[in-house]
C-alpha cells in the first residue's frame, strides 16, 4: 500500500492519477482505525477509483491536552487494517504537523451560521475551529471529488457540509451511518481506552437512546430530557454531559415539535475519563 508523509508527494502521486482519468475519494481519520473507519472507506471505494485515507492526530482540535496526548497512534496497525480492503486502490496519507500545517499549527477561525455554538461546540470549545482548519487542508491537499464523514459525529458532518458551501470548496461531502459494535456501543478510537467495567456498562448509552426515542413519539422533548436525566444519575458509572433533541438543520434545542422537521437526539457522557458521544435519528 502506498502510504505518503509529505503533500507535494502525496498530490505529485495523485495528479498521475487523475490525469488518467480515476476518480478519487477521501476519508479523513485521527488514526486508531476500527470497522466505523472501515465502512467510510468501503463506501468510498463504491465511488471512486481510489480513496485516500488520511491518518492524523490534529493538535488544533483538542481542548484537553491530556486527551491528546493518550490518544492512540497505532500507524502500523492501521496500515495492516486499510490492506485488508485493499491494497491496490487504497492510498495512506499520514502527515506530520509541519507538513500539513506549514510550520504554523494553529486554527483559523470559523463560523458556521451558529452550527458550532451547539452541544459539541459549547462544550469544547474551539474544537470546530480545530476541525474546520485541518479538514479544509487536508481537501486542499487532496482535492477529492468526494469525501466521506461519519454520522457519528453529525455536527461535525455538518459543519463540514456547511463550510465547503460558504468556502466554495469543489467538493461532495457523503454522510456514512453509524457503525456499531454487536451490543450497541457506537464505536469510536477512544473505546479502546474505556477500563473493561466501563466497556460493560457503555451500550447503556445507545439503549437510553433507542428508549428515548419511543418516548419521543408520544412525549415533549422536554419531559424525554428528563427521563433520560434520571437514567443517568441512577446509573453508578456513567456521567451524562448533555442529552439535547436538536433540529437536524439548524441543530437547535427543540422547543415546539413540527410535523415539517427532522430530529435527532445528542448525547455526550463520561465512562470514567472517557467522553463518549452518540446520536439517533428520531423521525
Ligand atoms: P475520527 O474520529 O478518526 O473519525 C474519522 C471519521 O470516521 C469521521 O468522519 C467519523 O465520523 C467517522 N467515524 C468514526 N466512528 C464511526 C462509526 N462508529 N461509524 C461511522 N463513522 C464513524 O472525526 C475525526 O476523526 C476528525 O475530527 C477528523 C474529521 C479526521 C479531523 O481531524
Amino acid at each position: 500500500m502506498k502510504t505518503f508523509f509529505n503533500k507535494s508527494e502525496l498530490s505529485q502521486h495523485l495528479e498521475g492519477l487523475k490525469a488518467k482519468g480515476k476518480s478519487v475519494g477521501m476519508v479523513p481519520t485521527m488514526g486508531a482505525l476500527h470497522q466505523g473507519h472501515l465502512s467510510l472507506v468501503e463506501k468510498g471505494l463504491q465511488q471512486s477509483d481510489v480513496v485516500v485515507v488520511s491518518i492524523f492526530v490534529n493538535p488544533t482540535q483538542f481542548n484537553n491536552a491530556e486527551d491528546l496526548e493518550k490518544y492512540p497512534r497505532t500507524l502500523k496497525r492501521d496500515v495492516a487494517l486499510l490492506e485488508t480492503v485493499s491494497k491496490e486502490t487504497i492510498i495512506v496519507y499520514a502527515p506530520t504537523p509541519d507538513d500539513i500545517y506549514d510550520h504554523n499549527v494553529e486554527s483559523e477561525s470559523f463560523t458556521f451560521e451558529g452550527l458550532e455554538h451547539e452541544m459539541e461546540g459549547a462544550f469544547r470549545p474551539g474544537h470546530f475551529d480545530g476541525v474546520g482548519t485541518i479538514v479544509k487542508r487536508l481537501l486542499m491537499a487532496v482535492n477529492p471529488d468526494e469525501a466521506y464523514f461519519g454520522e457519528k459525529d453529525f455536527q461535525q458532518l455538518a459543519i463540514i457540509k456547511k463550510m465547503v458551501k460558504l468556502h466554495n470548496i469543489d467538493v461532495e461531502i457523503i454522510g456514512c451511518p453509524i457503525y456499531r459494535a454487536d451490543d450497541g456501543l457506537a464505536m469510536s478510537s477512544r473505546n479502546e481506552r474505556l477500563k473493561p467495567e466501563y466497556r460493560d456498562v457503555a451500550p447503556f448509552i445507545y439503549q437510553t437512546l433507542q428508549t428515548a426515542k419511543e418516548k419521543f413519539g408520544t412525549k415533549s422533548a422536554r419531559k424525554v430530557a428528563e427521563w433520560v436525566e434520571r437514567q443517568f444519575k441512577k446509573h453508578p458509572l456513567l456521567k451524562l454531559e448533555y442529552f439535547t433533541i436538536a433540529d437536524t438543520e439548524t441543530l437547535r434545542p427543540l422547543k415546539r415539535k413540527s410535523n415539517k422537521k427532522n430530529y435527532r437526539a445528542f448525547i455526550a457522557v463520561y465512562a470514567g475519563e472517557i467522553r463518549l458521544i452518540d446520536n439517533i435519528a428520531l423521525n
